[in-house]
């Protein structure tokens, strides 16, 4: 494959190609790498630069000058598929870098051209561009770092430029799960030893404990990528077992009631028994909670349940039966947080949730899971009715999570409806990479 640069500074490319797989790579003729610099597209002595239209400063390399570079790079070369550069670009992933790669060898020429000063004239980028790559939402000098890093990624794919292509298709973010913990000599260094396992010689031990470790370390860290990534049956099991235990409490006492927001009790509904229970089971909830000091309140939720968990509602609806088989009715937070911890042999973390922002230290996102998780205690996502959690439930909670919203001012989503979408933003499965990604 022939690769081009079009760049202001080309002077920076010298060491970095003549430097390790990357000269290789060009010295096996996997790759021929050459550079143009933008001022040879322009008249001695002229710029290749003009000042942007309107208010605000900044300088943009001129349309011109790029039609130059592209159509000298491609009389040379032939066509190119071509990347520019732009914080504003589609961010540059493992599966991206791949399927890059994958078009660049099929048209044989690859032309990377990276902006430097405010960038370039917007007008090139739509003539030319097949893909504009953003290395990060972040604001660099120039375009030619980034374009370093695709390269140094996107060669590892070429068959024959690293040693072993086995580990690139093992490396992080080629799959749902990143890489595994790797140790050298000597065994114990700093009072820190290399796992027994991983000394033993035993290949089947081996692969458990890395796969083990890998699937740890995805969840711990990286759920973000995890969570994004089509996942088979065996993987989606595999990353469960690393996710802490998960409880929900919906709090019919301790939560504000009445027209001034006193603490107080409200009434149970069996819809939201039945779509929280519903809910509970899809991700992965081990008990759903109901807690109400109200012995009436009580009695109607064990009456209720009686009919799904022991009456004939487990032959008349089976998967209805599994869901509700997970309720329990209970008098008090305290209660709840009791029984968890016999359970699990560790108390829970307590997980507010909230329609409006509480602010402070508590209050977290929803991509905050590594902050919790790392904890290593079981998680009790506690849901209010009424007007919401009473000030003293809020006070004891360990964190506090953002409200759901969309982008309107409307903010009155029922208990089942904010159950669902919270259980999905902290635990949910959302594909986007392991299917087909296409740049084009
Ligand atoms: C100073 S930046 C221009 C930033 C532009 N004003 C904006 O806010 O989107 C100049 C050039 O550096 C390169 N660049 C800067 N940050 C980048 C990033 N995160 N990813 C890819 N290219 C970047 C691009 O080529 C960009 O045109």
């Amino acid at each position: 494959m022939k690769i081009s640069i079009a760049t202001v500074f080309d002077e920076l490319y010298t060491p970095f190609l003549q430097t390790s797989l990357v000269k290789r790579a060009q010295e096996r003729d996997f790759v021929s790498i050459s550079t143009l610099n933008f001022f040879d597209c322009a008249e001695p002595k002229k710029r290749i630069d003009a000042p942007t239209f309107g208010p605000g400063s900044g300088m943009l390399i001129k349309p011109e000058v790029v039609a130059c570079a592209v159509d000298t790079l491609e009389k040379k070369n032939g066509p190119a598929f071509k990347i520019f550069f732009s914080p504003q670009g589609k961010k540059l992933t493992q599966p991206l870098l791949k399927e890059i790669a994958r078009k660049a060898t099929e048209k044989g020429h690859l032309m990377l051209l990276p902006a430097r000063y405010e960038g370039m004239d917007a007008r090139v980028e739509k003539e030319y561009a097949d893909e504009i790559v953003s290395v990060g939402d972040f604001v660099l000098m120039g375009g030619d770092i980034p374009a370093m890093m695709l390269l140094e990624g996107m060669l590892r794919f070429i068959p024959g430029v690293v040693g072993k292509q086995e580990s690139v298709d093992a490396d992080s973010f080629t799959g749902p799960f990143v890489d595994y913990p790797e140790f050298t000599e000597p065994v114990e260094w700093h009072g820190m030893k290399v796992p027994e396992v991983i000394r033993s010689g035993n290949h089947k031990a081996i692969d458990d404990w890395r796969s083990n470790e890998a699937a740890k370390k995805s969840v711990l860290s990286h759920f973000s990528w995890l969570k994004s990534y089509a996942l088979t049956q065996e993987q989606k099991h595999k990353a469960a077992e690393h996710i802490p235990p998960h409880y929900v409490v919906l709090m019919h006492g301790d939560v504000l009631v009445g027209p001034d927001n006193r603490p107080g009790t409200t009434s149970l509904m069996s819809i939201d028994i039945h779509d929280i229970a519903r809910s509970s089971s899809t991700y992965g909830i081990k008990n759903f909670f109901i807690s109400t000091p109200l012995k009436d309140q009580q009695a109607v939720a064990q009456h209720f349940l009686s009919f799904w968990q022991k009456g004939s509602g487990i032959e008349y609806n089976k998967q209805r039966h599994s869901a509700l088989n997970r309720v329990c009715v209970s008098n008090s937070l305290d209660e709840v947080v009791a029984e968890i911890t016999k359970k699990e042999g560790k108390s829970p973390l307590l997980l507010a949730t909230s329609a409006r922002h509480v602010g402070g230290d508590k209050e977290i996102s929803y991509y905050d899971q590594d902050r919790v998780w790392s904890e290593q205690r079981p998680v009790l996502i506690v849901l209010g009715t009424g007007s919401g959690l009473a000030p003293d439930v809020v006070d004891r909670c360990d964190y506090m999570l953002g409200p759901i919203q969309g982008f309107t001012d409307f903010n009155h989503l029922s208990v089942r409806s904010a159950a669902a979408a919270i259980f999905d933003r902290w635990l949910g499965i959302n594909e986007r990479y392991g299917k087909t990604l296409s740049v084009d």
